[in-house]
């Protein structure tokens, strides 16, 4: 039934996308995996690296894939996964992810990775380790695999594109230019070339000329899921700058990334986590629970992981589950901030790390909306059961007035107030499939959102299971 009003969602379109309407992590993978599986004949992925993560099921067994895209488990039935020319791709983590798929006996032979996709090299993860990794001391939190510097590179007209691993002139040649702008890092040639060899070779048959590849089967009619990575409010463009990630996550990115044009695209779909967001890594947030203190703590990093929040704020035990919906209900906002963190499990996928929780942004969503279009997906809904009531974003307020723009300058937002606005809590909504038997507070906050932000939602996740899916 669910499936059948998804189906109807996408009748008569070609091409969708799914991208992230906030800071990542959105579940983006529950509807990625659902049109890769069901719907595609083609899976395209953009922007970013091996920043980004998703679990996928393999032969009942959850794995986590960084740079493949959902429609990798699908190769036998012949779909064709793209790793499109605006990524930027670490091929040892490349190669372990296929090794991931071997293990399981699942072949690959319809993965494209393109020829003007730019590496990462070891010295950009050397770099970024170094310089942005850590929030504690001044860093913006990356993920650490190098996605900023491979990007700087790329935009300083140095970078190394895939296909200049199959050229040992031009990448000798390109690899002692580079040199000087890394002089820590004693960088070799053969070293280099000796030790990504195996890897090269690995990946060489599947590297094409995807701008050429895709543009063949939109022509042919082929259905083709691009499918976005991190999120909006950490687009180079659109962020809050400097606390971005170095790509465009945004549809307009999303799409050049795979050599399409945004125009090309017939249905956009935006994930946003409702009624609570999150943000990992520094930078400003400001609907998050508990301030400067949350931010604070989370950028400790994975001496705040999950095992260390069960054992000091719920102290380990039985009722798990009351204490989780007690700290919900607390009276201070930080603990609340932890209590959303357990119940809905918001811990980095590639890096552990605890989520920074928060109430969902309207006046971010009104931007997003403008910039990726109008139809939104709600994720984690159902995450929230057991709170007494729940707040939404619609103002940032500062010295007696209140903004409903969003505005990217990242020192405004820091001092910014957020204005809340209240709604009824609700309990287990999981069974729910239309939308007029949710409760009331819900589909009030609904309704104000759709209002304040000109945007139509036009999913609503209440589980994990594809069933567990309000289509409206
Ligand atoms: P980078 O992309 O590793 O350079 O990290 C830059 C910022 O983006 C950091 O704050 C990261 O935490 C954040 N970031 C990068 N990828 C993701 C993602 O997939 N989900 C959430 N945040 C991300």
């Amino acid at each position: 039934m669910v499936s059948n009003n998804l189906a109807k969602l996408v009748e008569n379109k070609q091409i969708i996308a799914i991208v992230c309407n906030q800071f990542g992590d959105t579940g983006k993978g529950k509807f990625s995996d659902y049109f890769a599986s069901h719907w595609a004949d083609v899976i395209a992925r953009g922007t970013g690296g091996n920043n980004a993560g998703h679990t996928i099921v393999v032969n009942g067994k959850q794995k986590i894939f960084h740079l493949l895209p959902s429609g990798i488990t699908e190769d036998s039935k012949g779909k064709i996964n793209i790793l499109g020319n605006g990524m930027v791709i670490d091929i040892k983590a490349l190669c372990e992810e296929l090794e991931e798929l071997e293990k399981e006996d699942i072949s690959y032979n319809n993965l494209m990775i393109s020829k003007d996709a730019h590496v990462i090299m070891p010295w950009h993860v050397s770099q970024d380790r170094a310089k942005n990794m850590s929030q504690k001391s001044g860093g913006i939190g990356s993920t650490g695999r190098g996605i900023g510097p491979c990007y700087a590179d790329k935009t300083a007209r140095r970078g190394i594109k895939i296909a200049d691993l199959f050229d040992k002139e031009v990448l000798e040649y390109k690899i002692n230019k580079i040199k000087q702008f890394y002089p820590e890092q004693n960088i070799d040639f053969k070293k280099v070339l000796k030790e990504s060899s195996p890897y090269i070779k690995k990946i060489k048959p599947f590297v094409k000329n995807t701008i050429q590849e895709i543009h063949k089967f939109k022509d042919q009619g082929k259905k083709i899921c691009i499918e976005g990575a991190q999120g909006l409010f950490l687009s180079i463009e659109h962020g809050t700058y400097p606390y971005v990630t170095s790509s465009d996550p945004s549809i307009n990115g999303t799409a050049s990334g795979v050599g399409l044009n945004a125009q090309d695209v017939d249905l956009t779909l935006g994930i946003i986590k409702f009624p609570f967001m999150t943000r990992v890594g520094a930078g400003p947030f400001p609907s998050e629970l508990g301030g400067q203190k949350s931010e604070d703590y989370c950028a400790e990093g994975l001496e705040h992981d999950i095992n260390y929040e069960l054992k000091t704020h719920l102290g380990g035990g039985d009722n798990k589950k009351e204490k989780i919906t007690e700290l919900m209900n607390s009276q201070d906002e930080f603990l609340q901030g932890v209590g959303i963190r357990l119940a809905a499990g918001e811990y980095g996928a590639t890096t552990k790390r605890p989520r920074r929780t928060g109430w969902t942004d309207a006046v971010l969503a009104k931007y997003a909306r403008k910039i990726n279009g109008p139809h939104f997906i709600f994720t984690k809904v159902d995450s929230l059961a057991g709170a007494k009531k729940f707040g939404i974003c619609y103002g940032h307020k500062l010295n007696g007035s209140t903004i409903t723009d969003y505005d990217p300058n990242g020192k405004f937002l820091k001092q910014i107030k957020p204005e809340i606005k209240f709604y009824e809590g609700y309990s287990d909504i999981s069974k729910i499939r239309d939308f007029k038997d949710l409760p009331e507070g819900l589909k009030q906050a609904i309704q104000d959102f759709e209002q304040f932000t000109g945007g139509k939602v036009k999913i609503i996740s209440v589980g994990p299971d594809r069933d567990e899916t309000i289509v409206r």
